[in-house]
């Protein structure tokens, strides 16, 4: 987000604080930021702990000293869009009324470019009427929503109105600001059904232990959340990891490679691409003992028999036959990592294998990849987990448009 300008108004709610990682979020991808407050945001926060956070405090009313002109007038000319988070019922309904008393809410008024809302309140008032249409009138005002999600919330009780993640809204509004810049090429994956399997798998020895790897499940989240910015519907089949996966994807989440071979298959189904980023567990034990395995039953060695794992990839690549258009496969080598991947696109029936090395890739958000296929390697530049997701993303589309030229002229 180089380049982009926001501006970020935090309404008065709970959810308050969580502005502070929505505006490091937004600073991290390289946005220049001005935070805004309402006056019932600063009972919940306070303006220098944003200056921490972006170099300037927040500004809190319309008369700001450091704006000799009018504030709102200047920073709507200024931002390429604007964001409330969080949105509180009372905010939104003042938006609805077109009010403008405050700084956040004449800002707000005056900007022409994206202007994007992420409610948080009690799942009571969210659901409310009142507020149900207030968050429909704003979406015909050409306003967009995100969020709210379902969770914990700040009463100790869990339902819908948590405010989403600073990394979904963060991602609405970079694709926001694209689809604003450039309208035809905004959302370019709408109406394709993209499944991704992420993750590692857990193949149980007794109910106690299991044998798994390092998978993060980080590239294949990755890959989901540039999957749904572009407009897809994205199913993702992920094993057990400690990162939250991300919203606005169907999640099927499993434990066992087997597991993962029923869920992917019964979504394959009308699926226009598949990417298998999951460290699927290549042998798992041969029985899964009913009760936890005892020391004294063993002696000094113990063996635990395995048995192979069906090839998920493999066997749908041997049995697509004109369905499934993209396959896209990764490849994790210690060693000799671009010849592996060469295989792999052979043995796999693959259209892609996205290499890395082991050492680079596990655990952590930057990533360093090559993409091999049929006609060329295409060596990425170092970066983030999302940048690599973005060019694998960039791919898989032209391939699935040329697939649908070829069957469109035989
Ligand atoms: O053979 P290898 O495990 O190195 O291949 C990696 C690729 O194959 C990954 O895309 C992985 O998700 C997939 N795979 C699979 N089923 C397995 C093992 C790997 O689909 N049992």
């Amino acid at each position: 987000m180089k380049g982009t300008k926001i501006v970020l108004g935090v309404g008065g709610g709970i959810a308050a604080y969580k502005a502070v990682m929505l505006a490091r979020e937004l600073g991290r991808r390289g946005a220049e930021l001005r935070v805004l407050l309402t006056p019932s945001a600063t009972r919940f926060i306070g303006a220098p702990t944003f200056g921490g956070i972006t170099g300037r405090a927040a500004i809190t009313d319309l008369w700001d000293p450091g704006y000799p002109g009018e504030v709102h007038v200047e920073l709507s000319e200024w931002a390429d869009a604007m964001v409330i988070a969080p949105a509180t019922a009372n905010l939104m309904a003042r938006v609805c009324a077109g009010m403008a008393d405050d700084v956040v809410l004449a800002t707000l008024s005056c900007m022409n470019g994206p202007r994007l809302l992420a409610p948080a309140m009690h799942e009571r008032m969210w659901l409310s009427p009142a507020t149900q249409r207030n968050a429909e009138r704003l979406q015909k005002d050409g306003m967009q929503l995100v969020g709210p999600v379902r969770g914990p919330l700040a009463s100790g009780e869990s339902g819908w109105g948590r405010l989403a993640g600073a990394e979904t809204i963060a991602d609405a509004v970079e694709q926001a600001i694209a689809t604003a810049r450039a309208p035809e090429q905004a959302r370019p994956l709408t109406g394709r059904h993209v499944v991704i399997s992420a993750g590692p798998t857990q193949e149980d020895i007794d109910p106690v232990r299991f044998i798994s790897n390092h998978s993060s499940g980080r590239m294949g989240f990755a890959l989901a959340r540039v999957a749904v910015a572009r407009g897809a519907r994205v199913s993702l089949v992920a094993g057990p990891t400690r990162i939250a996966p991300p919203e606005g994807a169907e999640l099927h989440s499993v434990r066992s490679a087997r597991d993962m071979q029923s869920a992917i298959e019964s979504l394959v189904g009308d699926c226009h691409i598949l990417i298998m980023s999951a460290a699927v567990a290549d042998y798992r034990p041969a029985e899964i003992a009913e009760q936890k395995l005892k020391k004294a039953d063993k002696g000094a060695e113990m063996r635990i028999e395995l048995v192979k794992n069906p090839d998920i990839l493999a066997g749908l690549g041997a049995a697509r036959k004109g369905a499934l258009p993209v396959l896209i496969g990764f490849a994790m080598e210690t060693h000799d990592v671009l010849n592996y991947a060469r295989g792999k696109l052979r043995s796999k029936g693959a259209d892609l294998i996205v290499a890395n090395e082991a050492a680079v890739g596990f655990g952590r958000d930057d990533t360093q990849v090559t993409l091999v296929s049929e006609e060329n390697d295409e060596v990425l530049p170092p970066g983030s987990k999302l940048e690599a997701a973005a060019r694998i993303l960039d791919c898989a589309a032209e391939r699935l448009e040329a697939a649908e030229a070829s069957t469109t002229k035989s």
